[in-house]
């Protein structure tokens, strides 16, 4: 009896793990299609962008230090002077209004996993709550 309590156990937690593992992968799967679908017209495949005119998203220093505001900047859109790794770009970047927070997680997760970047990935939960704050904000305005 105990041998096969054991068995089971092992037998979950080996096909939870696979279910997140699979899982994992989907979300990114999602995320590439949505990249290559909405994003890499302009930052490229590989995501280096376009010198001078189009910021990198591989190795930008820009994800780590304005990771709250990637939902917003993806929703929206961003004008105005932004620096990123010391280069200064001032083109704008339309928004994608009909990308859902899901959508917009695993593109974020993507990037944040993408070409050499290790970055930590997003939550969902969080980016619902940074989507419904700057929403907010811009209806103030
Ligand atoms: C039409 C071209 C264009 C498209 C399409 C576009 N971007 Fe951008 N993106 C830009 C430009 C230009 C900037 C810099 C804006 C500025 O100078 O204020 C930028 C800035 C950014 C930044 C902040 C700077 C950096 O490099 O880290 C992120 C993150 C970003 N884009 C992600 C995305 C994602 C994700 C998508 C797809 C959902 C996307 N962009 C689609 C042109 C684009």
């Amino acid at each position: 009896m105990k041998k096969n309590n054991l068995f089971l156990t092992a037998l979950f937690v080996l096909t939870a793990g696979l279910a997140l593992l699979s899982c994992d992968k989907n979300q990114f799967t999602q995320g590439k299609i949505l990249y290559t679908n909405f994003c890499e017209r302009c930052h490229m495949e590989d995501g280096t962008g376009l010198r001078g005119i189009i910021p990198p998203l591989a190795g930008a220093d820009f994800l780590e230090t304005h990771k709250t505001e990637l939902p917003c900047i993806i929703r929206y859109g961003i004008k105005g002077d932004i620096v990123v790794n010391g280069k200064t770009y001032q083109t704008e970047m339309p928004g994608e209004p009909k990308l859902t927070e899901f959508e917009i997680t695993n593109i974020i997760n993507y990037i944040n996993t993408s070409w050499g970047n290790d970055l930590e990935l997003a939550r969902h939960t969080d980016v619902r709550a940074i989507l419904k704050a700057c929403e907010a904000a811009r209806k103030e305005q």
